[in-house]
């Protein structure tokens, strides 16, 4: 997917977006399996802006993958990385953001989304997510003998801090491209309203969009 491959609309929708991002970072929240970094990826070719995924910037910088990292060295270990990476790179926007699932547990980390990002959450359901998930085993959380039980549990635990992105993207099974379609028009309403600046207003929950 590529600017020139998306219908006039969204290509509209794409620059109004890219203009009234400024500085700011689109950051994609949510589980493991939720599209994060492939509708990440087809965002930021659409918008024609940088793509990063963090758990990659962390395997980079620890020179190790994050199975690895866990296996060796543990998942707080994990988390500090995160932490740090996740900062650095929202330094450098513009650009495309995905998060690992579990960067939100960190209040330092969602303070970093809220002053440099807009954020959105990829919201899907378990049984999506475990659709999703099964397509690869090098997600260290989810080794073991029930992932259903394990994602909806951290579902749980996390859901309040994915419920404080900008904007809510319900997630279903849909290619990523139509996904991005989707996306953008939410994203260039909220940064036309409540998000177009730096200095704007917070956005009232109640006016946030929501689709799918
Ligand atoms: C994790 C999600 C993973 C990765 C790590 C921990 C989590 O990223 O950061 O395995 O705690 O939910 P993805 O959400 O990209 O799979």
């Amino acid at each position: 997917m590529t600017a020139e491959s998306i219908s006039p609309a969204a290509k509209g929708n794409a620059q109004a977006v890219r203009g009234a991002l400024g500085g700011r970072s689109l950051v994609l929240v949510g589980m493991m399996g939720s599209g994060k970094s492939s509708i990440g990826r087809r965002l930021a070719a659409v918008l024609e802006l940088p793509f990063s995924d963090a758990d990659l910037a962390i395997e980079q910088a620890a020179g190790m993958p994050v199975e690895d990292i866990f296996a060796i060295h543990g998942e707080p270990y994990f988390r500090d990385g995160e932490e740090r990476v996740i900062k650095r790179l929202l330094q450098t926007g513009p650009q495309v953001i995905a998060t690992g699932g579990g960067a939100v547990l960190s209040a330092k980390t969602r303070a970093e989304i809220a002053k440099n990002g807009v954020s959105i959450w990829l919201k899907a359901p378990v049984d999506l997510l475990l659709q999703r998930v099964s397509r690869r085993d090098n997600r260290p959380l989810l080794k073991t003998a029930d992932p259903r039980g394990v994602l909806t549990r951290l579902l749980s635990e996390r859901e309040a801090f994915y419920a404080e992105a900008d904007l809510v993207y319900e997630s279903r099974d849909c290619p990523h491209e139509t996904a991005v379609e989707e996306i953008l028009p939410l994203l260039s309403s909220y940064l036309g309203n409540a998000g177009a600046g730096k200095d704007a207003p917070a956005p009232n929950l109640d006016e946030r969009k929501h689709a799918g």
